[in-house]
Parts: structure tokens; C-alpha cells; sequence
């Protein structure tokens, strides 16, 4: 099975705050680190550190060449990645404060730049029972989930950031990976005093065909298929930046799936591989190798 990582490519600058800054306010940074990011690339990095064969979609601009060098050294196979020599490559402006938590501003740059033929032309290397794996960080989701289906790949779609316009994605997920801001979104209601597996089942009952993850970060996550239901707990350990955390899941729980693991096996990976991924800074960098995961399992 071949994995289409087809998403986001983002310098991150990550500024080491003392809090996130308030309005009006003008703020001494500790540090400033930049890392190669984005919610497409950073999935890449996990999907093939966690063992399977990838390959990343998308567009950068010149001074973004060297996330292409990060995608490559973890495994990533590139050639379907478009260099766009007058456009900007996506970049971040991250806020880290002591607590390792994050605030991030996105500028899209080329990842907003995906044209259907680049579409059709990268997925005409995949057919049916590969996978196609999608944020919310390019243009063109729609038009691209719903070709790769035409063609009978297994779709995987973690809607994050998460806007209404990417509703109509939804129904061609196969997998959906989520948290409770964005299953709030998507059901259209209130959900703060509802418990994760009632969020649960109100998206199941939505999307039928559909195994859902529901990622609740220090509460850990839940995973449904119709069938089954159950509760995977979070990792104690002390986070010194949360960047990436839900990539590294995404990477290493489709992974598991993937290579023929149960749920339950592979929401164990996935919870084990981010916790690993918080203990270090910055985005990509911090994901670990699948040896590493397997040793803390
Ligand atoms: O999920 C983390 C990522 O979100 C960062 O790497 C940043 O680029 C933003 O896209």
C-alpha cells in the first residue's frame, strides 16, 4: 500500500513567550527557533517514521527548500511536491509559552496554490486501496477527496484548522481524526457539556461509514467504528512544546491501522508516539522513530 500525504509545507518560527501576547501589548521574545512544519508535512514525517511508504503532495516557495531536505531524510518521497519560484512557501508565527502550549498564526503562501491539474497528475500514480491522507492547510480539498475516492483510495481526513467551507469534505472520509472544537463545528452545536462518547456517536450517526478518532488532549481520545467503542488514556509525561502532538497521533495511529493492527493497538501507538513528540521542541523534529515508540509501548 502506498500513503499520499497530500498537504501543508511551513517554515515555523517559534517564539518562546513568558504568556501569549494581548492586545496592545508589545512583548520581549525568550528565543526564536525555526523548524520545518506544517500539519501536511509534520503527518509525512510521522506516517513514515511509523513504517509506511509515503509520499508528500504539495507546493512550496524557494526559501521553503529546505522542509523538502526533512521530508526526504525521514523516508518521504518528494517528486509529487511543486516549487513555485514567485510564490511565498506557508510559514507560522508561533507563540510557545512555559507550559509548552502554543497559539499559531498561519500565513498559507504556496500551499494555497494546488491546481486540479496538480491534483490529477499526482494522483494518477495511486489507485485502489492506497490512501490519500488531508488536512485543512491547502486549497483544493474537496476536488481532491472526492477524485481519490473516484479511484478507490481509502480517504483519511483530519479536518484541523477547522472552518465550515471544508464541511462537504467530510463525507468522503473513511477515517476522521478530530478534536472536540472541530467535532463542535461540525455537528453545529454546543458540545462543551457533553461527554466525549456521546460526541462520539452524534458523529457516527452522522457520517455512518465513517471509523472516528476524537482526540482530547491531556484526556486522551476515543476511538468508534459503528461497532466498536473505547477510551485510549493519555501518556503522563511533562510537555516542554505540544506542536505537532495531533500529527505525530494522526501519523502513527494510521500506521498502526494501516499495517494490518488493531484499533486498540494502534490508539496505544499513536498515544505512546505523541507523548514522545511533546517531550521535544519544535514540530517535524520532534517525531519519533517507530523503534522508539515500540520500546515505550
Ligand atoms: O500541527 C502543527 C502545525 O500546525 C505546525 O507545524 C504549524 O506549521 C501549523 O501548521
Amino acid at each position: 500500500m502506498k500513503v499520499l500525504s497530500f498537504g501543508s509545507l511551513n517554515i515555523d518560527y517559534v517564539y518562546s513567550v513568558p504568556h501569549f501576547i494581548m492586545r496592545g501589548e508589545t512583548l520581549a521574545a525568550k528565543s526564536l527557533n525555526v523548524y520545518s512544519g506544517g500539519k501536511g508535512l509534520n503527518q509525512s514525517v510521522a506516517l513514515s517514521k511509523a513504517g509506511l511508504d509515503v509520499f508528500h503532495a504539495g507546493a512550496v516557495g524557494q526559501e521553503g527548500m529546505f522542509l523538502l531536505d526533512e521530508l526526504k531524510s525521514s523516508g518521504v518521497d518528494t517528486k509529487h511536491v511543486r516549487i513555485l519560484p514567485d510564490t511565498k512557501s506557508g510559514h507560522t508565527i508561533i507563540q510557545k509559552n512555559v507550559d509548552g502550549d502554543n497559539c499559531i498564526l498561519l500565513y498559507g503562501g504556496a500551499n494555497r496554490s494546488i491546481t486540479e491539474k496538480q491534483i490529477d497528475d499526482t494522483l494518477a500514480d495511486f489507485s485502489a486501496g492506497d490512501a490519500l491522507v488531508i488536512q485543512n492547510e491547502i486549497n483544493g480539498l474537496e476536488y481532491l477527496a472526492s477524485r481519490a475516492k473516484e479511484r478507490g483510495m481509502i480517504v483519511a481526513f483530519n479536518p484541523s484548522p477547522m472552518e465550515n467551507g471544508i464541511i462537504p469534505v467530510f463525507k468522503y472520509a473513511d477515517y476522521l481524526l478530530l478534536n472536540e472544537v472541530e467535532a463542535g463545528q461540525f455537528l453545529g452545536k454546543d458540545i462543551s457539556a457533553e461527554t466525549p462518547e456521546s460526541i462520539s456517536s452524534q458523529l457516527q450517526a452522522k457520517l455512518p461509514g465513517a471509523k472516528i478518532i476524537l482526540t482530547l488532549g491531556l484526556n486522551g481520545s476515543v476511538y468508534s467504528d459503528g461497532k466498536i467503542s473505547f477510551r485510549q488514556e493519555a501518556v503522563k509525561v511533562h510537555a516542554v512544546d505540544t506542536t505537532a502532538a495531533g500529527d505525530t497521533f494522526t501519523g502513527f495511529f494510521l500506521a498502526g491501522i494501516f499495517g494490518g493492527k488493531s484499533p486498540e493497538w494502534s490508539m496505544r501507538f499513536a498515544a505512546h508516539a505523541s507523548a514522545i513528540a511533546v517531550t521535544r521542541p519544535g514540530a517535524a523534529p520532534s517525531v519519533p522513530a517507530r523503534e522508539e515508540v515500540l520500546a515505550a509501548l
